[in-house]
């Protein structure tokens, strides 16, 4: 567990392992989830339930090992953000076929492979939170000799900001619903 002072409180951040099975800690992980989602309203319960897998589920149960939380004075009911991950390709995973926009990135994934979603409590951005989970997981990675990560978002967002200060740099973008997706790589290697 790291742990660093943020105004009053200290802020933890550590393996997904040490909070996983604390209900109190799940729900949190579920309220920041959709707190921060693009979507906010599903046509069903099966909807809702598939997006959840889709973008962060499937992670925590399936490689449960990539994921980290951010922990508020070590106290796992005072979990205020998390990352999922994963370090192989997602581009030619079945389970992502639903993602079209990995058709037009296929390209350079293998050189980004591992990728990750991140979000963080709405009245604990902007405070360095972020970065560090980040950097856990790049830690992580590399100590896996992984060659690159990646992760999706849209242009213009603020997040890309977020993302080109840790030395992720735009790799292809492809047009998506009126906007555009893109691709941002780092390298892990050397
Ligand atoms: C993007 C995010 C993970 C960054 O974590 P953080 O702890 O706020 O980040 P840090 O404090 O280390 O860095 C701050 C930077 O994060 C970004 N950021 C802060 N709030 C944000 C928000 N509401 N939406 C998008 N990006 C945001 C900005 O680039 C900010 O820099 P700025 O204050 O100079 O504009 C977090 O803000 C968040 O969860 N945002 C909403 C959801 C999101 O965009 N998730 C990523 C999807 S790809």
């Amino acid at each position: 567990m790291q742990t660093r002072k943020l105004g009053s409180t200290l802020i933890d951040i550590c393996a997904y392992s040490e909070i996983a099975g604390n209900a109190s800690a799940e729900i949190k992980i579920d309220e920041i989830f959709f707190e921060a989602s693009s979507v906010q309203s599903f046509a069903s319960e099966q909807a809702r339930t598939d997006f959840r897998w889709l973008w962060m589920g499937r992670y925590l149960i399936e490689e449960p090992e990539h994921a980290f939380v951010a922990l508020e004075d070590g106290d796992p009911e005072q979990l205020c953000g998390y990352l999922v991950g994963s370090l192989s390709d997602p581009a030619p995973r079945a389970e992502f076929s639903s993602l079209s926009y990995f058709q037009s990135f296929a390209a350079v994934t293998p050189q980004y492979p591992a990728h990750l979603h991140i979000n963080i409590a709405r009245d604990k951005r902007s405070q360095g939170i972020g970065e560090r989970l980040i950097q856990r997981f790049v830690n992580h990675a590399q100590s896996y000799d992984s060659p690159g990560l990646h992760v999706v978002t849209g242009a213009g967002m603020r997040n890309v900001a977020f993302y080109q200060r840790l030395g992720f740099i735009e790799r292809a973008r492809v047009a998506k619903g009126g906007g555009y997706a893109v691709l941002l790589g780092r390298e892990l290697s050397g």
